[in-house]
């Protein structure tokens, strides 16, 4: 079960959902999917009857062009031996009965039109079955994923699961809305055509089926084999893509070390060996296609033989043989395409098992839905962290924190500083209870942690990373994020107090200018301050701010902690900062390093101590500065 990935031309990523081996278990958990076609099942059954009410009407059309050709030329068949399945009831015998050529156009054009309308039916339900139940697993999904906990989206890559998670579901889809359809027409046609094939004559039927069987598995095993040897080609394609790739985003290197000819090489060797293998493929495709049209012509060449020098002693008829090799040019193909629908069956196996895993899956209690909780207890704002000790999920064996000792009192400011890598974004983390400690306890309020519902923490927090993200929409709607219910005033207001009114205003469309992907772009100190504005929107008991103003320029950052300021004033703000000029004011500083508190005190206290890691830090800032 290796996985298949190639660059495509643009050298991007390339996965095709992987095949998965069909076994019992893989079908169990792929037909439990169905179960989405429930609220939709009277459309589904009635979609599989269409289904083969099409196939029978499209096996009509060969038999009436068969009696077409016999009532040109009548009486060429005497002395009919008794048919074994000629359906005589009623004194009506479908074998023998002679219908006028007016007649049978007729009826032609009658069963071409119920066969319209067997058509459109069936592809139409189909089709709105299979997008409403695979809506509905969309949004599964989409709820399962968006409520997974951190250590999910810190285990995976983001773009490749979201990536993967459409290719499955577009393959789920066309399982249901096509390959089912073909693979239940198939199996109708194939039954159908067997008996039409049979009643026109036994004897012709067993001969064929002495051959066309043969040469179709010839066929099919020959042709996966080519399959298999052109995907070879290709990822070696993919790989002399690379190499362009590569030498084009890195030509500064390639020209400085003048390593022209050496790329060229490298390329030149790699392109022929693509050669080599797609001239190794030719071989096999070319004896192929030959043994192919030998093959199948000859069997063709075989069975028309055979049925002619039935036709010469009046044991068929003209029309009969045409009906026969028409019903067995039916057959053949469906039987051909059953190669290609394993080989999908395969696929959709597979990514019904990773869609399934993954609405297994628990996520944390999150709220999905329009509800709000009113938080059981309110929380002033007192956190203390006791002998917290913590390691990432993903990497156990490295404790980030090593027993965390801190306390700060409603209201209080408190600085986390020291080095990078020291854990200070970890405990951040902690607090917002994207992830839990390993042992110790965080306390709000005095209660424990895990007293608390998880949205009832979280909605009584703010956070203000480095990089603010704004979500596709307008400046109102991200600044009301945290608060939906909010009024245009109190936006506005939260606006003014985070310095934002000002920039804001300046867009023609103020308020309703659209941010995000494809919106005005707005720089870091800006969208810093939408983020604070969203914070005060929210009015927090406790905030939490990650180097919110690290990588602005001095002058917004002048702005940005102006408003930082208004915001932090009477809540617990814990305040991650790398300029040490910021948290000078704050009612503690804790000193962080290698997941331990080193030292804490107020700035006046910490620079009094000479060997202290804080004037150290200081110290190094100056220099730099
Ligand atoms: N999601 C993660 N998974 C595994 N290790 C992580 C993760 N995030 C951070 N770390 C590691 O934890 C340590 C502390 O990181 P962090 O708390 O971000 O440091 P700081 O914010 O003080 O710079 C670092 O060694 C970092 O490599
Ligand atoms: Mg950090």
């Amino acid at each position: 079960m290796a996985k298949r990935s190639s660059y495509n031309s643009n050298g991007k990523l390339d996965k095709e959902p992987e095949k998965v081996k069909i076994s019992k278990e893989s079908l169990k958990e792929t037909l439990l999917l169905f179960t989405y076609l429930k609220p939709y099942k009277t459309k589904f059954f009635l979609s599989l009857i269409f289904i083969a009410l099409s196939a029978f009407s499209t096996m009509i059309f060969p038999l009436l062009l068969g009696k077409m050709i016999d009532a040109a030329a009548p009486g060429v068949k005497v002395n009919l031996p008794q048919s074994q399945m000629s359906g005589g009831f009623g004194g009506f015998d479908l074998k023998t009965v002679q219908w006028s050529l007016n007649t049978i156009i007729l009826l032609l054009f009658l069963q071409l039109t119920v066969q319209m309308v067997f058509s459109f039916m069936r592809i139409y339900l189909l089709t709105e079955v299979g997008e409403r139940s695979l809506a509905d697993m969309r949004k599964d999904l989409y709820g399962k994923l968006i409520s997974q906990p951190m250590s999910f989206f810190s285990e995976q890559r983001v773009g490749e699961l979201s990536s993967r998670i459409s290719n499955d579901l577009s393959q789920i889809q066309d399982a249901i809305s096509f390959t089912l359809a073909e693979f239940l027409r198939g199996i109708f046609t194939l039954v159908i055509g067997l008996s039409f094939i049979f009643w026109i004559s036994t004897e012709l039927a067993l001969v064929m089926l002495s051959v066309v069987p043969m040469v179709a598995i010839v066929a099919v095993v020959f042709g996966m084999r080519i399959r298999k040897m052109a995907r070879k080609a290709q990822d070696q394609l993919a790989d002399s893509g690379n190499i362009v790739q590569e030498t084009f985003s890195g030509i500064s290197v390639v020209k400085a070390f003048t390593a022209e000819s050496n790329e060229m090489k490298r390329y030149t060797k790699s392109i022929f060996s693509v050669v080599d293998t797609a001239i190794g493929n030719a071989r096999y495709r070319g004896a192929f296609v030959s043994f192919m049209i030998f093959s199948v012509f000859g069997a063709i060449s075989f069975v028309m033989w055979y049925g002619a020098k039935m036709i010469q002693t009046s044991e068929l008829s003209t029309g009969e043989l045409t009906m026969f090799v028409i019903f067995s040019a039916f057959v053949g193909g469906t039987f051909a395409g059953f190669a290609d629908m394993f080989s999908n069956l395969q696929k959709t196996l597979g990514a019904t098992q990773r869609v399934r895993e993954l609405l297994r899956t628990e996520g944390e209690p999150v709220i999905l839905d329009d509800r709000i909780i009113k938080p059981a207890h309110i929380i002033k704002g007192e956190v203390e962290f006791k002998d917290v000790k913590f390691s990432y999920p993903s990497r156990k064996d490295i404790q980030v924190l090593k027993g965390i000792n801190l306390k700060v009192k409603e209201g209080e400011q408190i600085a986390l500083v020291g080095p990078s890598g020291a854990g200070k974004s970890t405990i951040a983390s902690l607090l917002l209870k994207f992830y839990d400690q390993e042992s110790g306890s965080i306390l709000f309020d005095g209660i424990p942690s895990h007293d608390f519902q998880l949205t009832e923490l979280r909605s009584q927090m703010a956070f203000v990373p480095q990089d603010v993200i704004l979500f596709g929409g307008s400046i109102k709607e991200n600044i009301a994020y945290g608060n939906q219910e909010a009024s245009d005033e109190q936006i506005e207001e939260a606006a003014r107090k985070a310095n934002a009114q000002e920039f804001i205003s300046k867009f023609p469309e103020g308020f309703e200018t659209i941010v995000g992907e494809r919106g005005v772009k707005l720089s870091g100190g800006q969208r810093q301050r939408i983020a604070i504005a969203r914070a005060i929107l929210k009015n927090p008991a406790i905030l939490i701010l990650d180097e919110a103003t690290s990588s602005l320029d001095s002058e917004s950052e002048q702005l940005v902690q102006e408003a930082l300021e208004r915001l932090m004033k009477g809540r617990t703000s814990f305040v991650i900062a790398h300029r040490l000029s910021t948290v000078r004011n704050a009612n503690q500083i804790v000193v962080i390093d290698k997941g331990i508190v080193q030292e804490t005190g107020t700035h006046e206290a910490l620079i009094q101590s000479e060997s202290g890691l804080y004037k150290r830090l200081v110290e190094m800032q100056f220099d730099w500065k």
